[in-house]
């Protein structure tokens, strides 16, 4: 069975992206989802949130121009049974230039991956990507089943959610990726001494009911020490708030996506 492929965007900087990449990722592969976990994104803040040192040749960038294959790039994390990476480097800044001179440049990655998607090894893909819809992220909806919006609880957050759903429709309508759905918003980062947060939280609902998933990430200062140790909140901080809510999330996806066979 092919992978279900989720691209975790917003083009908005610093809302959770990575830090929903790492703990989904993990939490998936704890409950015996085999999960790989693709860093798009040049800063490669999930490939050392996971505890990897950048390395140069480590990341899509040679098979992206046909130096090996992806497969090859695909990295198990030693701790994690269940669970693999194909991290990110630095070179993966100068794609974003480079993608736009090709006359395939919106299905580079995708046919780049596709032999990674189509094996049996993995039922879940998930890729972090850039805080930009530059090509890089553009190439990941290309190549996604479902987008995943990670959403934080803020001023504005409407307009840039409608923005990114906007992008979703034109990639459909233009035939790049027809079967491409919206498959959930996360709100994160929600502080709940703040009215803002409720109302942000309300207003999105009220406007994107059931895409809108129930768990809601809690502001949570162990979630953001996490990376710094190379750890998912799971294993730094399994009892915290953050560790209950990113656990949930993951109950949340596995049923809404089928992920699991019982
Ligand atoms: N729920 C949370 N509570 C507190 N801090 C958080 C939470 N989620 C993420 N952070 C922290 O906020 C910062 C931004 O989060 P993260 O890196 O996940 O966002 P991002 O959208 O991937 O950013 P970028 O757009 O730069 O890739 C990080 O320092 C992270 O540790
Ligand atoms: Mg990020």
């Amino acid at each position: 069975m092919a992978a279900k492929v989720f691209a975790i965007a917003n083009q908005k900087g610093g809302v959770g992206k990575s830090t929903t990449a790492i703990n989904l990722s993990v939490g998936l592969a704890n409950k015996g989802v085999p999960t790989l976990l693709i860093d798009l994104d040049p800063q490669a803040n999930a490939t050392s949130g996971l505890g990897l040192i950048k390395t140069a040749g480590s990341s899509l960038y040679g098979p992206l121009h046909g130096e090996g294959m992806a497969m090859d790039k695909i990295q198990p994390i030693n701790e994690h049974k269940n669970l693999w990476i194909l991290p990110s480097e630095v070179d993966m800044a100068a794609l974003e230039i480079e993608l736009a001179q090709r006359p395939d440049y919106l299905h580079s990655l995708r046919q780049c991956l596709e032999p990674v998607i189509k094996s049996d090894q993995f039922r879940a893909i998930i890729f972090d990507c850039p805080p930009a819809l530059g090509l890089i992220s553009m190439n990941a909806l290309a190549a996604a089943d479902y987008l995943l919006v990670a959403l934080q609880c803020e001023y504005m957050a409407m307009e840039g959610l409608q923005q990114i759903l906007g992008v979703v429709q034109k990639l459909k309508d233009a035939g790049t990726n027809t079967t491409l759905e919206v498959g959930g918003i996360l709100m994160t980062m929600y502080d709940v001494r703040t009215n803002l947060s409720r109302q942000v939280d309300q207003e999105v609902r009220s406007h994107f009911e059931k895409l809108v998933f129930d768990t809601i990430v809690p502001r949570s200062v162990r979630l953001s020490e996490a990376p710094s140790f190379g750890q998912s909140i799971f294993d730094y901080d399994p009892l915290s708030p953050g560790a209950v809510a990113y656990k949930k999330l993951t109950q949340e996806v596995i049923k809404r996506f089928g992920l699991k066979d019982n």
